[in-house]
């Protein structure tokens, strides 16, 4: 394995991550007793456990602005030194109006902040996080970072086969050069796009339409493409990648992906299982846990694979990314300095521990209670508490209507003593 072997400068990517997990949960064995299907065929055949599901006071924008507010908090980052902040979602809240917007008042930052929405499917979140490199790396952003945050409710109609695959959940990545935690390898990328109607969400509609079985294949033919260019642009071999992580709508499409590069590779069949286990199978956990998170979805999986597998300094992992539409890319990042101290330690554990079971009859409720509050005229009293700082409270006057706790006011009340003191 070629450790570190292009020596990239100047160095840009991720230097700290953050997955906001929402405290509810539904059991897929419950679903599939619901729906009178054998309960393996949700946990073995598309290896599916929990779906998250959000309480009616959360949306997209409490998602992101949860997960945005943890990265900061955490990782003790002034709201002043964010320059800009994108974010990317297949779950939109408004055809004008960006979620960057909301988060940006939401989380305090700096007015002297540029604030944008990117769609593109699931691949959003990975265009964010291309568009953050490239600025940080720019003279205009003069030594500011970048905040990408991705958010997403995913929901098909219910008995659809795609049901048990839904899920929600949001990500935050501080974007920055000389990242401590996972650099890009910016010299190198390999992208694709092929207009198909594999899965697609009418503006009228809160649930996705999705031709299921095509849009595997759109997925593999996507990835047959981008990895073999990455590998021809780049020279590098299978065994460069120490890991390898997937967008993974179920956790079975990463392994059916997994099997196709086999294939590619020539690499024999009974090597899968090692294989698999060595490079995939902790980037998966995550997954399992939340279900579809759309544009999280990579990010869950590069979390996972640092919580639950074994990342170190100057490994390279390999990265797919693939938007329903659609567009694709493949590009690869290398693990930096810091990730000991993020390996096994990045609280995804504990979120996945520390979440509630509904009932069927929940499940159905909230979804309702979702797409109500959409609604003009549904405008609930509820109010931010310690637990749920970011509170969706309805539509008034069309207008979205949100109580929060400014996350950073304290924060920001701290550095003007210091300021004071200094
Ligand atoms: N025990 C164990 N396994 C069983 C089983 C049982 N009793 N019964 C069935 N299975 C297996 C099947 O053999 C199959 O596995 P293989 O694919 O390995 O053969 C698996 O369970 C699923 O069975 P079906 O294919 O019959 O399931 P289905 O037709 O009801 O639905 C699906 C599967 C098409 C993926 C559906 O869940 C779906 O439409 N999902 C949403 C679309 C999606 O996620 N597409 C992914 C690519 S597009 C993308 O990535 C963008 C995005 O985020 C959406």
């Amino acid at each position: 394995m070629k450790l570190n072997s292009i020596n990239i400068e100047p160095k840009a990517g991720i230097d700290a991550i953050s997955i906001f997990v929402p405290n509810k949960y539904f059991s897929l064995e419950t679903l599939a007793k619901a729906r009178n299907v054998d309960k393996e065929k949700y946990t073995i055949g598309l290896g599916c456990k929990k779906m998250s599901v959000l309480s009616p006071f959360e949306d997209p924008v409490t998602m992101a602005a949860n997960a945005g507010m943890e990265l900061l908090e955490k990782n003790d980052i002034d709201p002043d030194e964010i320059g800009y902040v994108i974010v990317g979602t297949e779950t939109g809240i408004d055809a004008s109006k960006p979620i960057a917007v909301y988060i940006h008042e939401m989380l305090g930052l700096n007015t002297n902040c540029r604030c944008i929405d990117i769609k593109n499917a699931c691949y959003a979140g990975t265009a964010a996080l291309r568009n953050a490199l490239h600025w940080t790396l720019s003279p205009g952003s003069r030594g500011k970072k970048a905040l990408v945050v991705t958010t997403d409710v995913a929901f098909y109609n219910l008995r659809s086969a795609g049901e048990p695959t839904q899920g929600a959940g949001a990500a935050a990545l501080l974007v920055s050069k000389n990242p401590g935690l996972l650099s890009i390898d910016l010299n190198n990328e390999s992208v694709y796009t092929r207009e198909v109607m594999d899965f697609w969400r009418p503006n009228y509609s809160n649930t996705a339409i999705v031709r299921g079985h095509y849009s595997l294949e759109c997925y593999l033919e996507a990835l047959e493409h981008t990895y073999k260019n990455y590998k021809k642009y780049t020279n590098l071999s299978f065994d460069d990648f120490s890991h390898f992580i997937f967008h993974t709508p179920f956790p079975k499409m990463a392994s059916k992906a997994f099997k196709q590069m086999l294939k590619m590779e020539n690499i024999d069949f009974d090597n899968f299982d090692r294989l698999f286990s060595q490079k995939v199978a902790n980037s998966l956990i995550g997954g399992s846990e939340l279900g579809n998170v759309y544009t999280s979805s990579l990010f869950l999986a590069l979390n996972s694979l640092i919580e639950f597998g074994q990342a170190a300094e100057g490994r390279r992992i390999g990265l797919f990314s693939y938007g329903s539409g659609s567009s694709a890319e493949f590009l690869s990042g290398f693990f930096e300095k810091d990730i000991s101290q993020w390996s096994h330690n990045t609280s995804l554990t504990e979120k996945l521990k520390n979440r509630e079971a509904i009932s069927y009859d929940r499940y159905v409720l909230y979804r309702a209670a979702y797409e109500q509050r959409m609604k003009e005229g549904y405008y609930g009293d509820d109010q931010p508490s310690e637990n749920s700082r970011f509170v969706f409270r309805g539509v008034k006057n069309h207008q979205r209507q949100y109580s929060y706790f400014p996350c950073t006011s304290s924060k920001k009340e701290e550095i003007a003593d210091q300021i004071d003191k200094n």
